[in-house]
């Protein structure tokens, strides 16, 4: 082992996979005609002319002599509604392709029917790459189904997306700000709710007020009820506050004054008289705290409690809140507390990262 080893195995794998791939199982068939299959993430392209590929397998996993020995294997390029299919090859069981449905290809090696593409090749060479097995295909046989595919990074799956930011990041603007800052959050709030374990969205001002365009959900999931798309109250949601403490007045108050409107009709509201010192106050503090709100008692299930947060385009006008919702006896709704902190640190982080995305040298 080299002196200059100065990482572990796990730091390795965390770097590795920050190369985010697709997901494929290679299948085969051994001697017997009993197929053979494994998740597997290390494929690769090598060349065209002649069309090869590359993966390569673990030299302890079970099927290893199997595919050692096998003639042929095929690359099933999974699809992104089949994340079930690649944890049940990533198992080390017998009965993998039982309720399996496929089709045979050439030589009878099985291809998944639903995956996202095909590669079928013909094994050229096989070398012994430290303690896994590389292996070459040739490929002599493809074929796109259209799907979606299965995308896999830093230990998840994900689901591939247009990156329709493209030329368009030279140019500034409120709504190029809002892409771009709805993206950096979506990233931002997965880390964010696996540090803090809190269900967290992210809310944008639409045509129809405050609106929830993306949630992450904590491992004790709030409600079943946290829909994309989902338009709050500006006046009795800690989302809604936010936008109405730091956007424009002449943006919100339509909205504001037809939720004063329905007071009449019942609910509680807050006196409209007192709305600008409570905005006030917001603006000072930096955030929205709501402890106990009735209002969603119906939508939740019962009392939740709510912190939200702004997050500021580089002209300093607001593009989104970081919202953080959970049940009211157990959010921690503390100045010092750990979700506020870290939702404070994120959403300043993110503020940052929007005034400096043109810079060189911004991760
Ligand atoms: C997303 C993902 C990618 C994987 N990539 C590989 C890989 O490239 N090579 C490998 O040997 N195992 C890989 N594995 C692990 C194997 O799928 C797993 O060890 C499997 O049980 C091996 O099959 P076997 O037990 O039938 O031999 C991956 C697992 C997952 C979930």
């Amino acid at each position: 082992m080299s002196d200059d080893k100065v990482f572990d195995a796990r730091e390795l794998r965390q770097v590795l996979g920050s190369f985010v791939t697709g997901v494929t199982v290679i299948t085969t068939v051994d001697a017997q005609g009993k197929p053979h299959g494994l998740t597997v993430n290390s494929f690769s392209s090598v060349s065209l002319d002649p069309p090869l590929v590359l993966w390569s397998q673990s030299l302890t996993a079970p099927s290893h002599p199997v595919f050692r020995d096998a003639e042929r294997f095929v690359v099933n390029i999974l699809a992104d509604d089949q994340v079930a299919i690649s944890n049940q090859f990533a198992r080390g069981k017998d009965d993998k392709f039982a309720g399996m449905a496929t089709d045979q290809g050439i030589g009878g090696v099985p291809l998944i029917r639903g995956s996202a593409a095909y590669l079928e090749c013909r094994r050229m060479d096989c070398f012994r790459g430290g303690d896994h097995m590389v292996f070459l295909g040739q490929v002599e046989r493809i074929e796109r189904t259209g799907r979606q595919p299965l995308v896999f990074g830093g230990g998840r799956y994900l689901v591939a997306q247009p990156h329709d930011l493209g030329a368009l990041l030279t140019e500034s603007g409120p709504n190029i700000a809002r892409l771009q800052a709805v993206r950096l959050a979506t990233r931002a709030v997965v880390e964010l709710s696996d540090e803090i374990d809190e269900t967290l969205g992210l809310g944008v001002w639409g045509n129809q007020g405050p609106t929830i365009v993306r949630w992450e959900e904590s491992t004790q999931p709030v409600s079943d009820n946290l829909r994309t798309g989902l338009v709050l109250p500006v006046l009795t949601s800690a989302t809604g506050l936010a936008f109405a403490a730091w956007l424009p007045r002449e943006l919100t108050a339509p909205f504001i004054d037809a939720e004063l409107t329905q007071d009449a009709q019942g609910n509680f509201l807050p006196h409209p008289e007192r709305l600008p010192e409570r905005l006030s106050h917001i603006r000072s503090q930096g955030f929205v705290r709501l402890v106990g709100i009735d209002d969603f008692t119906e939508l939740y299930g019962r009392s939740i409690s709510a912190l939200s947060v702004p997050v500021f385009d580089p002209d300093g006008a607001m593009v989104l809140a970081l919202t953080a919702i959970g049940a009211t006896d157990r959010l921690d709704t503390s100045d010092s507390g750990k979700v506020l902190v870290g939702m404070r640190r994120c959403a300043d982080t993110l503020t940052q990262r929007l005034r400096g995305s043109a810079a060189p040298g911004n991760p």
